[in-house]
């Protein structure tokens, strides 16, 4: 079964065939960074007019490179939540208009839901696991029982993981995209050099919940006493040491859900898990089996669509033509317990 997947959330353009929801045959990504970078951020607009002008292309290669004929594919996923309406409004109206060219069915597929998929391309993964998914727009450890059945541990109760890294990076104009230019400033810097706080949420309600506001307010706060003169700015110390109470707030939370749960298995999902530290400190888990995806299946990627589609194609949940893109997400709503 040949699923082909399209992915067109946010900066980048991608398709992907996908053979049984397992092996990759193809996974085209064209990236907009070079478009953005200027700007030190996305920015919507030049974003959808690039997928516009891209589509086409990229997922015309994604079935010549693996010489799959579009009539040979039986369905086609299509990312359409969460991210920027105008970029997920073009995958969508592609799929839409392919779905119904070749008449097959259509798949809409919650790319956040998909990131924690992702480990599933790459490993056998047996149920339950902690899910731990560290994107731009989220971060969340949930108790995953079964494929449908995700429970809700912790979330960040206001800035994502992903945001703090490049909010930080833009203040201090370390480069872009922000979590790489601090994952790679990191390896020269000293992570002990500046004292970052970690909120104090270890209660009840808030056990599992991770805030990265008050932490990108510090290192942000930090910037002015560089310019007062009352230290000497060094970008890589601050690079290591926000980063290294970015992922120790994450990975105390994570400890805190294996002692409590006694699951042994954690799988990691999202743009940040591609962060050196937190992959090596994930490893470090005491007694545990820590599965992330290659660097490439982190970031966004149609390969995670088109292999997540396949489930939802086996049990028959098919979307109609009448799908919408929608920028807010839907999945990950139970609390745990
Ligand atoms: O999952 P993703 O590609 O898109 C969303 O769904 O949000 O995640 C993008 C996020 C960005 O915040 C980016 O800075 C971060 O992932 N990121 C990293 C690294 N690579 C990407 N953060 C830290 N270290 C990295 N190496
Ligand atoms: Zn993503």
């Amino acid at each position: 079964m040949k699923i082909l997947g399209i992915e067109s959330s946010c900066d980048e353009c991608s398709a992907s065939v996908v053979e049984d929801g397992k092996h990759i045959l193809s996974n085209v990504i064209a990236t907009q960074i070079d478009f953005h970078r200027v700007y030190n951020g996305v920015v919507p607009e030049i974003a959808s007019r690039l997928h516009t002008e891209w589509i086409t292309s990229v997922v015309r290669r994604a079935l010549e490179e693996c010489n799959v004929s579009l009539q040979s594919i039986d369905g086609i996923a299509v990312t359409n939540r969460p991210g920027l309406v105008g970029s997920l409004l073009v995958g969508v109206s592609f799929a839409k208009g392919m779905a119904l060219a070749l008449d097959k069915p259509l798949i809409g597929v919650d790319h956040i839901r998909a990131h924690l998929f992702a480990p599933h391309l790459e490993y056998e993964i047996s149920y339950p696991y902690l899910g731990v998914l560290v994107s731009g727009g989220h971060t969340v450890i949930s108790k995953v029982d079964s494929f449908d059945d995700i429970t809700v541990m912790g979330t960040t109760i206001d800035d994502a993981c992903g945001e703090a890294f490049d909010k930080v990076a833009k203040y201090y104009e370390l480069g872009y995209p922000g979590g790489v230019a601090i994952d790679r400033l990191s390896e020269q810097g000293d992570p002990c050099a500046f004292n970052f706080p970690d909120p104090s949420l270890h209660k009840g309600d808030h056990r599992y919940d991770v805030s990265y506001s008050g932490l990108k307010t510090a290192v942000i706060n930090q910037l002015e006493h560089f310019r007062n003169g009352e230290s000497v700015m060094s970008k890589e110390n601050i690079a290591a040491s926000f980063q290294k109470a970015a992922v120790m707030m994450l990975i105390k939370r994570v400890k805190r859900a294996v002692k409590d749960t006694g699951i042994r298995t954690i799988v990691a999902g999202g743009g940040v898990v591609a962060n050196s530290l937190l992959r090596k400190e994930l490893k470090n888990i005491d007694r545990t089996t820590v599965l992330f995806p290659s660097r490439v299946l982190c970031t966004d990627n149609a390969a995670m669509i088109a292999g997540i589609g396949y489930y939802y194609f086996q049990q028959g949940e098919y979307s109609s033509l009448a799908l919408n893109a929608s920028a807010r997400v839907d999945a990950f709503r139970k609390k745990y317990p």
